[in-house]
């Protein structure tokens, strides 16, 4: 697994502005939650997703899942952080893109809302503990 170093605030911020840009592309017409991810890729590449929901709701695709099949189609196979943006926030990824996530590192976690400033941080292993990895299925 990829060390991670902190995320300079800086980079978060930009990371949450990201984000948001992307939030705006949100197609939610069933829920109208709409939500905005960026992933940062090791070279510092932001990777932006937004939520794609479908007539046949459980075909609904999630912001995070979004940005990371974005980020794997443009060559990027390593993330330091991901920011999701959404509602009163900070939004934390569903169980779902947890597992995503996992496959590509223990990276860091930086939920946000639509517009606030209120941030929270977590390590992608507190929000999945003693996850399924490749390491396990392998
Ligand atoms: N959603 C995301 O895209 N990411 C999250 O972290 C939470 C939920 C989407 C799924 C669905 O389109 C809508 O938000 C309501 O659940």
């Amino acid at each position: 697994m990829v060390n991670h170093a902190e995320i300079d605030e800086e980079t978060v911020a930009a990371l949450i502005a990201t984000a948001r840009q992307a939030r705006a592309q949100a197609y939610a017409p069933y829920s109208r939650f709409a939500v905005g991810a960026a992933l940062l890729a090791a070279d510092g590449t932001m990777i932006a997703g937004c939520n794609v929901e479908n007539v046949s709701y459980p075909l609904g695709l999630c912001a995070e899942r979004a940005a990371v099949a974005a980020a794997v189609v443009g060559g990027h196979r390593r993330f330091r952080a991901i920011a999701v943006v959404g509602g009163d926030g900070p939004l934390s990824p569903c169980g779902g893109c947890r597992q995503v996530l996992r496959e590509f590192g223990d990276l860091w976690v930086i939920g946000g809302s639509a517009a606030g400033t209120a941030l929270e941080r977590w390590r992608l292993s507190e929000l999945l503990p003693a996850a399924f990895g490749r390491e396990r299925g392998e």
